[in-house]
């Protein structure tokens, strides 16, 4: 066993960056491999806090890290990010990025603004940083990649292109002011020239690692209800944050992940809009959130929250054939009593165990609970399954017995030092 892949199971900010951050340590390799600087994480270490979009945590580690073709790569906040972990002292040289990464350009970032106003009251909340136009324009098959901000000249024929119809856009449709060729080419045949020595084809780099046997760690973004095909579309990022985006993303095949690992709330959050059974409009939403600190890392907007929803995890487990479970957060539950997790919806009078992929069913959606008793006990102390609370110890069970995962890792609170783990990422299951 040498790779594994660690994706999101709800909508998100279920606290991926410290997960990575506790796998980091018994991996060689990091590789983020979807998605861009939409995603934020905050990483605790040594007694600093680093806070990070686009480059995965393993750098704090000192661990080879990899930006994969499958990511949209802002070069401005990523050369920023670069300067910033370089000025804390860390060993950037390990940072690659790859050729055929998609770039982000400032016209990107307008149009995001501009198709958000537009949309009015069905905005999808995006983070406005451009990543669904970059998409739109590398599935168009017109995207501009990393690799071309090395080539002036196809940069500028590529640009000039493109260009003449997002001035159009821009100017004819929405009445802004449009971009200018060369002003635009200049800062990105400079931003190419500081890129150069971070870029390489990292699909060979990562493959050569697991020929080698070392440990590689795949780091989703977003999560699996975000997911451009499986997520509660078009609510939506536009990338695939499922375990198969990680091969697309990386240029490794499915034969070569070994475990897939999703993160998860001990409850459900969400930013953005966009329908969300089990969200709780009321004081225990409002309980959660403060106590679970649920504003967003990128744009600082409160999040949605509501109790667990296990319809969503087993909707994650069967698309990304997960093989466990890292639950975060339990001690945010502590006095909670008592705590409900859906186990199924009404949906039109119908009982449903799976997820409806029509939106329409899902905003009519009503959660079937499951009570259960919850605890009272601080668990911040706490580092083995066995010394929870008899109530936090069925918490853990019956979202075992709901997703039929095993819960592989559990956290307690903020630090890295509050989590315990209950396999052996890169081998086989730990016994406890
Ligand atoms: P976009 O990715 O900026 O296009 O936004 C599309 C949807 O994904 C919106 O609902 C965002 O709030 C959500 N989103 C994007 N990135 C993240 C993330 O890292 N965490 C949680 N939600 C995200």
């Amino acid at each position: 066993m040498s790779t594994l892949v660690l994706v999101g199971s709800q909508w998100g900010d279920e606290g991926k960056g410290k997960v990575t951050d506790v796998l980091a340590e018994h991996a060689d390799v990091v590789v983020r491999y979807q998605g861009g600087a939409n995603a934020g994480h905050t990483v605790v270490a040594g007694g600093r806090t680093y806070k990070l979009h686009l480059v995965p945590s393993g750098i704090v580690h000192g661990k080879t890290c990899v930006i994969g073709n499958g990511v949209v790569l802002d070069p401005e906040h990523f050369l920023h990010e670069v300067e910033y972990l370089r000025g804390c002292g860390l060993d950037v040289d390990r940072i690659h990025v790859s050729d055929a990464a998609h770039v982000i350009f400032p016209y990107h970032k307008t149009l995001d603004e501009l198709e958000e106003e537009r949309r009015g009251e069905g905005r999808i909340g995006t983070t406005r940083r451009g990543i669904g136009p970059a998409y739109m324009d590398k599935v168009a098959r017109a995207g501009i990649r990393v690799g071309d901000l090395l080539r002036p000249e196809t940069l500028r024929r590529k640009l000039e292109a493109n260009l003449e119809q997002v001035n159009h856009l821009i100017e004819k449709v929405y009445g802004r002011p449009g971009f200018e060729l060369d002003a635009l080419l200049e800062q990105y045949v400079e931003f190419g020239r500081r890129l150069r020595p971070f870029v390489t084809d990292t699909a060979v780099l990562i493959n050569r690692a697991i020929d080698r046997g070392e440990h590689v760690l795949f780091e989703g973004a977003q999560g699996t209800m975000l997911d451009l095909d499986h997520g509660t579309y078009p609510y939506v990022t536009s990338s695939y944050p499922t375990a198969g985006g990680a091969c697309l993303g990386s240029g490794v095949g499915p034969t070569r992940i070994d475990r897939v690992v999703g993160v998860a709330k001990a409850y459900t959050s969400r930013v953005g809009d966009g329908p969300f059974p089990t969200e709780l409009r009321d004081a225990t939403g409002d309980w959660i959130r403060e106590k679970g600190h649920e504003y967003g890392t990128t744009t600082g907007r409160p999040r949605r929250c509501g109790w667990l929803d296990t319809v969503i995890l087993r909707h994650s487990v069967l698309v990304s054939g997960l093989s466990g479970l890292a639950l975060n957060h339990l001690d945010t539950l502590t006095g909670l009593r008592p705590l409900k997790i859906a186990v199924a919806y009404e949906v039109d009078g119908e009982h449903r165990e799976t997820l409806p992929r029509q939106l329409d069913e899902l905003a009519a959606a009503r959660p079937i609970y499951e009570e259960l008793p919850g605890w009272d006990e601080p668990i911040g102390d706490v580092r083995a399954f066995d010394d929870l609370p008899a109530g936090a110890r069925q918490y853990v069970q019956r979202i075992e017995a709901w997703t039929g995962v095993p819960v592989v890792m559990i956290s307690v609170g903020p630090s890295r030092e509050q989590t315990f783990l209950r396999f052996e990422p890169f081998g086989g299951r730990r016994a406890e």
